[in-house]
C-alpha cells in the first residue's frame, strides 16, 4: 500500500554542509542556509539530507522574506510525504543527559526511508531547552543522532523570543553557560546584552557567596550600573547560580525604573521578566527527574512576594505556550509550499514528547485551534513514569519515540488505506468521491495504557 508523495519543485539553491566536527559557531552564524553532516556523510548526502535541507530553506525564507515565497514550477520526484509530519520533544525523548536514546537513532532512520514504503516522513524538533543558539543545538544533535540536521529543523524554549529584538535597548540575559547566552542574544538582534557576571563584575557585593572565576571576570564587560537603564530580563536557559542570579532579579524588580542600586518604594517599577519556558521538572541523566526552570521560576515569584509582599507576574515561552506551536506551524507550512507548492501544513503532525505539562498539554491545546491535527504521542523514556496518571491525556502513549514513529505511520497507513478504498469504491459505483474524514481512533501500543479521549 503505496502512501501519498507528490511531485517535489526544485529551486536554484545554494546550502553548505559543514562537518559536525569542524562545524563552529561562528561558522554556522553566517546567514546562509547550511545542513550539519556527520563526517562520514560528508561527501555523500545521506537519506536525511533532503528534509533537513528543505526545511533550512524554509526557515530562512521566514527569517529573510516577511511575504510566503510563492511555490516553484518544474517539479521533480522525490518520496517525502506531505501529509503528515513528525515533531520531536529532546531531552526525555531522542536525548537523556547528553547521550542519544538508541531507538532515537532508529526512528530517524525509518523517517528518513528506511521503511516498508520506502518514503521519507519531514519532521523538526520543538525543545524547551536552550542557552545555546540553534546552531550550536544542530551540531550537538547530529553528532548525537549520527544524522544530518539544519537549523531550520529547531526550535528552542527561547527561538521566538528572537521577534521582541527591536522592543527593547539594555537587556539582561540569564542562564546557560558563560557567555553562550549572550551570544544567543546578539544572534536574535538585541543590540545590548548585559549578564549577571557584568553586574557582579561592577559590584561584587551585589553576590556576597558568589565571587566570578577568572574566566567570568574576563568575559565580563565593565558598565557601570548606575546609570544603565536595564528593560526587561530574559532567562535563556537554566541557572547555574540559582542564589546569585534570583539576587540580581530581585535587585532589577525593585529598582526604580531598571537602574541597579536604586529602590522602589512601590516595588513595582522594575523591568518585566520573560522565561524561555515553565518546565518545573525534567528529564537529565539522572534517574529521578531535576529541577527546571519553572522552579526556578516558583522561587523567584515566591521570594518576590515574601520581600515586598506583592504577586509577582512573570511571561514564561517555550511548550505549552502557543506561540512555539504557531512558530513551528509556519515552519512546516513554509516547507509544504516550498517542497509541494501547497499552502497548508501537513495534515497532521505527530508530536512526541515525555512531559505531560509542556509537551502533551501544549499539543492538545493547540490541536484544538490549529488548521491542521496535532497528535500528541506520550513516551516512557523521560519524565513521565509508568503507573502515573499523565496531568494532561496524549492521544497515545508509547514506550520510546521509534514506537511513536511507528504509531504514526500505522495511523497513516490505515488513512491512505481507507481513502483508497472509499475512491475505489467510489468509481466502481460511479458516483461522486468524498472525502473521507482523517479521524482516526486512538491507537494503544502493544504495552500502551489506554488514552482519554478521541481525536479533536
Ligand atoms: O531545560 C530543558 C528541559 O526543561 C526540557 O527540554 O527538550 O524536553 O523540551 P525538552
Ligand atoms: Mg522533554
Amino acid at each position: 500500500m503505496s502512501q501519498a508523495t507528490t511531485m517535489l519543485p526544485q529551486r536554484p539553491r545554494a546550502f553548505r554542509r559543514l562537518s559536525s566536527d569542524d562545524a563552529t559557531q561562528e561558522a554556522l552564524s553566517i546567514r546562509s542556509p547550511t545542513v550539519v553532516v556527520p563526517p562520514k556523510h560528508l561527501m555523500a548526502p545521506s537519506d536525511a539530507h533532503e528534509i533537513a535541507a528543505a526545511m533550512e530553506f524554509a526557515r530562512h525564507e521566514l527569517e529573510e522574506f516577511s511575504s510566503p515565497m510563492s511555490s516553484p514550477e518544474t517539479p521533480p520526484v522525490t518520496n517525502v510525504t506531505d501529509k503528515y509530519a513528525f515533531a520531536f520533544d529532546i531531552d526525555g525523548v531522542l536525548i537523556r543527559g547528553g547521550r542519544p536514546i538508541p531507538e532515537a537513532i532508529e526512528a530517524m532512520k525509518v523517517l528518513n526511508g528506511k521503511n516498508a514504503y520506502g518514503i521519507k516522513v519531514p519532521y523538526i524538533f520543538v525543545t524547551n531547552g536552550g542557552g545555546k543558539t540553534e546552531q550550536e543545538r544542530c551540531i550537538q544533535l547530529s553528532k548525537q543522532l549520527e544524522i544530518e540536521v539544519s537549523p531550520g529543523q529547531f526550535i528552542c524554549g527561547h527561538t521566538p523570543m528572537r521577534e521582541m529584538a527591536s522592543k527593547y535597548q539594555t537587556v539582561l540575559v540569564v542562564g546557560g553557560e558563560g557567555e553562550k547566552c549572550r551570544q544567543v542574544a546578539e544572534g536574535y538582534g538585541f543590540k545590548d546584552v548585559v549578564t549577571p557576571g557584568d553586574i557582579i563584575k561592577d559590584n561584587p557585593d551585589t553576590t556576597p557567596f558568589r565571587k566570578l572565576t577568572a574566566d567570568e571576570m574576563s568575559n565580563s564587560r565593565v558598565r557601570n550600573f548606575a546609570e544603565v537603564k536595564i528593560e526587561a530580563i530574559f532567562v535563556f536557559a537554566d541557572s547555574r547560580d540559582w542564589a546569585g542570579d534570583q539576587q540580581i532579579i530581585l535587585d532589577l524588580l525593585m529598582s526604580k525604573g531598571g537602574y541597579l542600586g536604586s529602590r522602589s518604594e512601590t516595588f513595582n517599577e522594575g523591568p518585566p521578566v520573560f522565561f524561555s519556558h515553565n518546565d518545573v521538572i525534567w528529564s537529565a541523566s539522572h534517574d529521578l527527574t531535576r529541577l527546571g526552570m519553572g522552579a526556578l521560576r516558583l522561587s523567584l515569584e515566591a521570594m518576590y512576594k515574601a520581600v515586598t509582599g506583592m504577586d509577582l507576574n512573570t511571561t514564561a515561552f517555550g511548550k505549552p505556550q502557543m506561540g512555539t506551536f504557531q512558530f513551528a506551524t509556519r515552519l512546516l507550512k513554509q516547507w509544504r509550499r516550498d517542497t509541494h507548492g501547497i499552502d497548508a501544513p501537513p495534515e497532521t503532525v505527530y508530536f512526541v514528547g515525555d512531559t505531560p505539562e509542556s509537551d502533551i498539554r501544549g499539543t492538545n491545546d493547540f490541536n484544538k485551534e490549529s488548521e491542521n491535527t496535532w497528535y500528541s504521542i506520550l513516551v516512557r523514556t523521560g519524565v513521565f513514569q509508568e503507573g502515573t496518571k499523565p496531568k494532561f491525556a496524549p492521544k497515545a502513549t508509547v514506550d520510546n519515540a521509534l514506537d511513536a514513529v511507528l504509531h504514526g505511520m500505522e495511523l497513516e497507513t490505515k488513512k491512505a488505506f481507507k481513502e483508497t478504498l472509499s475512491m475505489t469504491s467510489a468509481k466502481l459505483a460511479g458516483t461522486a468521491i468524498d472525502e473521507p474524514s482523517n479521524e482516526s481512533s486512538p491507537m494503544i501500543s502493544p504495552k500502551a495504557t489506554e488514552p482519554a479521549d478521541p481525536m479533536k
